[in-house]
């Protein structure tokens, strides 16, 4: 269910949640009317931290939320997400609330406050259901913000609850399973959302991808039952263009690792190995919502990496999409495969940057973990520009270098490239070298690697378990700020 989102001036005459916010530091702000009595937060551990809540019985069985802000000059996008979240998860089975924290902002804070609180209530509340027979619980349907401020106040919640849905969406697709949601469904799922946010697709059947010639993808596909599509999604903005950006997405429905067979432990979350590609279409979803000023296209390379009788064997030379060959010596390092095909084809529209986002090494988690993902990036300005949207989308990246002096790593005997590193060591390093041996000369490229933060167990704040939806915000706000990159 998606949460209705409004701005109002004052609050809702009735109300199931009320949220109230307080700063640390100004308790007792809202004695008059609460008439809680002194110490009464105190006691229950409330100190105002961003996070905190308590719940008090007000007025006309409505349910009243104390919610911390923290001190006054920190209270910004990413800390009102957390109180957002707070509230939400405070007030389970109540139908309608209201958000009041109008007394404690001033003009410039409050459009960023305002998206924060929406985006925090709406994704805590995000619930995968979809193959629960229990019908679901009935929990928010109808929020209000309540804040001083006109229309920019307004824009704010419309745009917080726009990437809210977006962010949903993707969690959906990486949620269902990866018997269901085949490429052929994610490419459906595709054009169903592109119909529905005029935005113009084109899928490439098995036919297509023979004729490009995405020699990566078809043989990542070689041992599956599941034709392959390879998906290209365009949004033109209305008035003038800064240029163009493309989005590459790994879209693998599952990796069983192939013939390089994971183990069973290892595979119990790898429905979750399309989550770049279904945050390619999150921040379509949401594009129009944002309207940035750039053309941007997305590239999705769909398949599974299964294990039948046809499967890529280990020691197999494909060629890529821009002529350069690949001895396959670890079917499990599969995602590089298509995404090298992806950014060689994205490559021969020359657009003015390039980023992909990709679940694409266990390396990645074993270096930054669960909550931040790595970026590697062939331009410093293109980097800087991802740092900065970064900080602002509240989703962390953390720089790794791609030292000229580890590519002899992908040096093969047989091919121009073996697909994986020399020693275990960096692995997220030398996944990072191969892509970048399909980026067109001269173009601004950084990728994402996502494998921790796409995926987990965490229920606490904005995030619940299974997909995150990561990298959505993170795109959205690099699109809306981008500058042709200078270096
Ligand atoms: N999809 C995996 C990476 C992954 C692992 C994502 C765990 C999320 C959680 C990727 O295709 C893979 O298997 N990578 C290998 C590469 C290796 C064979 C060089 C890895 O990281 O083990
Ligand atoms: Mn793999
Ligand atoms: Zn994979």
């Amino acid at each position: 269910m998606t949460i209705r989102f409004t701005h109002a001036r004052s609050r809702p005459r009735r109300v199931d949640a009320l949220g109230l916010g307080l700063h640390s530091g100004e308790l007792d702000a809202l004695d008059d009317e609460l008439t809680l009595g002194a110490g009464f937060l105190e006691a229950r551990g409330f100190t105002g931290a961003v996070g905190q809540s308590v719940v008090v019985p007000g007025p006309d069985a409505t349910t009243v939320v104390v919610l911390g802000l923290g001190p006054a000059d920190e209270l910004d996008v990413n800390e009102a997400r957390r109180v957002g979240a707070a509230f939400a998860r405070a007030v389970p089975r109540s139908a309608t609330g209201a958000l009041d924290v109008s007394g404690a902002l001033d003009d410039e804070a409050r459009p960023g406050v305002a998206h924060g609180l929406v985006e925090g209530v709406a994704l805590a509340s995000y619930r995968y259901r979809a193959h629960k027979s229990e019908p679901a619980p009935s929990d928010l349907t109808k929020v209000t913000v309540v804040s001083t401020g006109g229309r920019k106040v307004a824009d704010a919640v419309a745009r917080g609850a726009a990437i809210a849905e977006a962010v949903c969406f993707t969690r959906d697709l990486v949620n269902e399973p990866g018997g269901s949601m085949t490429p052929l469904e994610v490419a459906k799922a595709a054009r169903a959302m592109s119909r529905r946010e005029k935005l113009s697709i084109s899928v490439m059947d098995e036919a297509g991808i023979r004729r490009e010639r995405l020699g990566g993808l078809l043989g990542v596909n070689r041992g599956s039952e599941q034709p392959p599509r390879f998906v290209t999604i365009t949004y033109t903005p209305e008035g003038r263009s800064k240029g163009t950006v493309a989005l590459v997405g790994k879209g693998i429905t599952f990796d069983s690792g192939g013939l390089s067979i994971k183990t069973g432990e290892g595979m119990m979350t790898m429905k979750s190995d399309m989550a770049g590609a279904a945050a390619v279409l999150g921040v379509f979803h949401a594009i129009r919502a944002v309207a940035p000023s750039v053309e941007v296209v997305g590239y999705l390379p769909l398949t599974d990496n299964m294990t039948g009788p046809d499967a890529t064997r280990p020691g197999d030379v494909l060629r890529i999409h821009n002529g350069k060959t690949v001895e396959v010596l670890n079917t499990d390092a599969e995602g590089r495969l298509v995404l090298a095909d992806a950014l060689s084809l994205a490559s021969d529209t020359k657009p003015d940057a390039i980023v992909d986002i990709a679940t694409l090494t266990g390396a990645q988690m074993v270096a930054l973990g669960r909550s931040i993902a790595g970026v590697m990036a062939n331009d410093d300005g293109w980097r800087s520009q991802i740092e900065a949207a970064s900080e602002r989308s509240g989703e962390k990246v953390w720089p790794l270098p791609l030292p000229a002096e580890y590519r002899k790593e992908l040096d093969s005997k047989v091919a121009d490239l073996r697909n994986i590193g020399a020693g275990r060591f960096a692995g997220a390093i030398t996944a990072g070298l191969f892509l970048q041996e399909f980026v067109g000369e001269g173009i601004p490229w950084a990728h994402l690697d996502i494998a921790g933060p796409s995926f987990g167990d965490t229920d606490a704040a904005e995030l619940t378990p299974g997909g995150t939806g990561f990298g959505v915000r993170l795109l959205l706000e690099l699109l809306d700020s981008f500058e042709t990159p200078a270096s």
